[in-house]
């Protein structure tokens, strides 16, 4: 079964977030849009909400936030119990944080990054699996 992503963005990462969607479906992942999709001027926590909700519900397997920095998107959905948001501007980035911190939510800023670079990062962010054993230990520090 393809695992389903849940994907928002403001209107900084609206049309970062369209091309998105588009690749993840070629790449066969089910796509949950919960908006914004227009240049209209947003507030980037409600979409954060948005995506948090379908992952920690479980509805999706990951979320993908886009805004301009990336930086409120991910600092909105780390308020959120048992999710672990990442802010990627980089392939490595992307690869550890789901190999070390087992992160569900991944980050971008249109502001920062060309939009090839955002959907090359996502597909490494999804393609690589946690490692688990000590990284988990940490992990569950979390939530002390
Ligand atoms: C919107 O102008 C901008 O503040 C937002 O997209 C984001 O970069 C916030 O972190």
């Amino acid at each position: 079964m393809s695992k389903t992503i849940a994907i928002g963005a403001d209107h900084a990462g609206y049309l970062y977030k369209a091309r998105l969607i588009e690749h993840l479906k070629s790449k066969g992942f089910e796509v949950v849009n919960v908006g914004t999709d227009a240049a209209d001027s947003v507030d980037y926590p409600v979409f954060a909400d948005k995506v948090c909700d379908c992952v920690a519900s479980g509805k999706a397997a990951f979320g993908i936030l886009i805004c301009g920095t990336g930086i409120g998107m991910s600092m909105s959905s780390n308020k959120h119990k048992g999710i672990r948001a990442a802010l990627c501007t980089d392939l490595v980035m992307a690869e550890y944080t789901r190999l070390h911190n087992n992160a569900n939510v991944l980050c971008l800023g249109a502001r920062i990054i060309a939009c090839e670079m955002a959907e090359m990062i996502a597909d490494k962010f999804l393609e690589t699996e946690f490692e688990g054993g000590r990284h988990q230990r940490r992990i569950d520090l979390f939530d002390r």
